[in-house]
């Protein structure tokens, strides 16, 4: 059991997640919980440090998202972020008001380096301020520790009861010296030793799943053969070893050999129990004549779930779900929520009427690429680990219109072609999403003497780090040339190959 966790209160605000993030980059591990978090939980969790993070309400707010208050008679230290300081004061019978002046963006600081805070730190400094409201009388036992120019009491400090709070956020880069201050309050204040490896989560993960289930519960997971959902599995199973089943289906969506290489890996590599189910046909059959993109999506996320219904039934009684659930979902999920199921369209989504004693997502409170490093550290294949984004519905949203087996099977050898090449040219890291698309246009075109009548490919590559914009990927014409050539050379029935040269927005990345 680890016995340093720092826990974040999150009361909704933007930096929430990179609070977590900064904490971790300090080797010490950290997990982010809603506000509302009971005081039994809190105190069952042990932490060493607790951080409450801004948000976007103000204490004065009707309704203003409020912790228990007995939280600051735990004894741990607390440090109060931006509302997080507000709360602490207006809990502890300070007062808070509107600023006269609002202050965002870098903003000239003065510390006073007798604040436990910020020991070590330049006093006349600068650090990223974003609030209107701001803390205009102290609780009692409080001092001031820093200062601007609209927000006298910048940072409070109450060292006898170890609270801290401050208005400005060393969470983010524009805070020269935020790290430096965070450091002080972890292993000066908390006194965390910050030994935390992503080995030492793992420790933690397995340590924890095995609280959750007992001896006889069985546990099943639906592996997408995706990052999440394969990092996941492959941690409960170190948990519980053989009560763990995976279901695999296979949709006849995926990309060229993937069905294979998951199925290889987990069963060979990691001794899983998996239940491979062939549903190409299944699938194909409920997507004939269906041309709109929505409806396609939809009946590819329903028949997944009946699918895996079906399987899971053939298994008898299970107690436990295991999802790939990572901190970017619970944010989209909203906050506050306990069991945090991704949306059906992500293949790998929870069965509606099936009941479980519980969910198991042990990837709850990491980011992407820690889930990757955690693989790594699993023994996972890089091949799986850096795999690209690829969508639930798979390749029925790379042929556009009517999905048939000749049309997928064109779309994949494309695909696979492009993937090839942009491997071989060392590209694969540098470009975000690269994928094929089988454009619903057939165009003429000539081969040796005869006149062709065949589909149109289209290629798509895009670097982005969100997946909410994106720049369509420069890449190398003799690139594009040679994934050309190939593509109508070793695929029957396609005579041209567009690139596409849109960005998201307007375009998104896939195309439907
Ligand atoms: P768009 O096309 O909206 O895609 O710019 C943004 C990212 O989301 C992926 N995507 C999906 N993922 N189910 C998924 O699991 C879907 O229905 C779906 N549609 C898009 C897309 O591949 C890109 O990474």
């Amino acid at each position: 059991m680890n016995n340093e966790l720092i826990l974040v209160l999150d009361f909704g605000g933007q930096y929430s997640q990179l609070i977590a993030r900064r904490v971790r980059e300090l080797n010490v591990y950290c997990e982010i919980y809603p506000f509302n978090t009971s005081i039994e939980k809190i105190r069952n969790l042990n932490p060493k440090g607790i951080i409450f993070t801004g948000g976007p309400a103000s204490v004065k707010d009707e309704g203003a998202p409020f912790c228990d208050k007995e939280i600051f008679k735990l004894g741990i230290p607390i440090l109060g972020i931006c509302y997080g300081m507000q709360l602490m004061s207006a809990m502890l019978g300070g007062e808070v008001d509107k600023a006269s002046q609002r202050e965002y963006g870098k903003t000239d600081i003065k510390f006073d380096s007798s604040g436990r805070l910020f020991e070590g730190i330049k006093e006349n400094n600068t650090c990223w301020m974003s609030h209107t409201y701001y803390v205009s009388k102290l609780p009692e036992g409080f001092r001031v520790t820093a200062s601007t120019e609209y927000c006298p009491a910048a940072a409070m400090e109450d060292e006898r009861n170890k609270l801290y709070g401050v208005q400005f956020h060393p969470e983010v880069e524009h805070t020269p010296d935020g790290k430096a201050i965070l450091k002080n309050f972890l292993f000066g204040i908390c006194g965390c030793s910050g030994d935390w490896k992503i080995a030492s989560f793992i420790d933690y993960a397995v340590n924890d799943i095995r609280r959750q289930v007992d001896d006889q519960s069985t546990i099943l997971c639906a592996l997408s053969g995706g990052v999440d959902s394969s990092v996941a599995a492959v941690l409960v199973h170190k948990a519980v070893g053989d009560r763990l089943t995976c279901i695999f289906v296979d949709h006849g969506l995926l990309r060229k050999n993937e069905a294979d290489e998951v199925e290889k890996v987990f069963r060979e590599q990691f001794n899983i129990n998996l239940v491979k189910v062939n549903a190409q046909e299944r699938f194909l059959g409920k997507l004939a004549g269906i041309t709109d993109p929505e409806k396609k999506r939809k009946v590819i996320g329903e028949e997944f779930i009946r699918v895996f219904e079906e399987e899971a039934r053939k298994l008898g009684k299970v107690d436990y779900l295991v999802q790939g659930t990572i901190y970017p979902d619970v944010i989209e999920s909203g906050t506050g929520n306990a069991a945090v199921i991704k949306s059906h369209h992500n293949v790998g989504g929870l069965p509606a009427d099936m009941e479980f004693k519980g969910i198991i997502e042990p990837l709850r409170s990491l980011f992407k690429d820690e889930v990757r490093n955690v693989g790594r550290e699993l023994g996972l294949p890089e091949k799986i680990v850096s795999r690209q984004p690829f969508p639930g519905p798979g390749l029925a949203i790379r042929v556009m219109g009517e999905v048939t087996k000749e049309k997928l099977e064109i779309v994949r050898e494309a695909d696979y072609i492009f993937r090839e090449e942009i491997a071989r040219a060392n590209l694969d890291k540098e470009i975000s999403q690269y994928f094929a698309v089988l454009t619903g246009v057939k165009t003429v075109g000539v081969m040796g003497d005869e006149r062709t009548y065949d589909y149109v490919v289209a290629l798509r590559a895009v670097i982005t780090t969100d997946f909410m914009t994106a720049k369509w990927a420069k890449i190398p014409f003799d690139l594009l040339e040679r994934v050309s050539n190939r593509i109508v050379n070793e695929i029957k029935n396609v005579n041209r190959v567009l690139y596409d040269i849109t960005s998201k927005p307007p375009a998104t990345i896939e195309w439907e």
